[in-house]
């Protein structure tokens, strides 16, 4: 489902490291309610364009816009998710999820949302009482907690067990949707990429640069192993190729 207008607006005209330049001329837009994947060899700068597309990082030229208003830092309506869920480990579970919030934080809020991340109850445990898979799924509760508008992830679930990782695709569909969340996320997994993207971005490297979006033009919930999927992922497969990136 798109909107006229793109929620988020990026356009990256350099980005360099120390005279090297990482990121070329890149132009992606994401819609509402959208999930689009990005996916590329190591090293080829989808960190660094997260990074942009954040607020985190301004030395770049180029502009993002979020809904038409040139992004000057961080914001409460674009929230990220690393590869490591970076719980403070001194404070529980509950105070994890609600520490962007600052200042009071509304405890059956919390709840709530450990209940949709599949922790109930959990919010009393310390982030070393969890699973790798837990902590992950606090770290997606303390990303929606501020009612953010675009969540980031920048491979969330590489460090899990195939199993979990699943599981976590599954419950990363669900919140976005209940959440009304537009999704750009970063995955090293081409079955991943197009089992959750609207759109898969393929990186080249050297400069950074992105190809044109390939469509995922299929329903959710999807069939992992039908021939529509499998499809799709030829084709990025084939694009990574024509990247390089294979
Ligand atoms: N803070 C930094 N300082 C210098 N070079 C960096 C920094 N961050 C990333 N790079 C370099 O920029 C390139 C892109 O990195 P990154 O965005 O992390 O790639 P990816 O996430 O696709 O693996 C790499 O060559 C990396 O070494
Ligand atoms: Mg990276």
């Amino acid at each position: 489902m798109t909107t006229p207008s793109p929620l988020l607006d990026i356009h990256v005209r350099h980005k360099s490291f120390a005279g090297q330049e990482v990121l070329h001329d890149i132009r992606l837009q994401l819609h509402g309610g959208e999930c689009v994947t990005l996916v590329g060899a190591s090293g080829c700068g989808k960190s660094t364009l997260l990074r942009i597309a954040s607020g985190l990082d301004r030395d770049y030229a180029g502009k993002v816009r979020l809904d038409g208003q040139p992004l000057s830092g961080p914001t409460r309506d674009i929230r990220f998710v690393f590869q490591e869920p970076r719980l403070f480990p001194w404070l529980t579970v509950a105070g994890n999820v609600g520490f962007d919030a600052g200042g009071v934080v509304d405890a059956s809020r919390v709840a709530a949302l450990l209940d949709e991340v599949g922790l109930p109850g959990l919010g009393g445990r310390l982030p070393k009482e969890l699973s790798g898979g837990q902590a992950q799924r606090v770290a997606i509760a303390r990303g929606l907690f501020v009612q953010p508008r675009v969540l980031l992830l920048d491979e969330p679930f590489s460090a899990v067990d195939a199993f979990t990782r699943l599981k976590l695709q599954e419950l990363l569909l669900r919140v976005a949707r209940a959440h009304r969340v537009a999704v750009l996320m970063v995955t090293h997994d081409i079955d991943e990429a197009v089992y959750l993207g609207d759109r898969v971005v393929v990186f080249e490297a050297n400069p950074g640069r992105i190809f044109p979006p390939i469509a995922v033009p299929l329903a959710q919930p999807r069939d992992r192993d039908g021939a529509a999927v499998g499809e799709v992922i030829a084709s990025v497969r084939h694009a990574l190729e024509q990247a390089h990136a294979l």
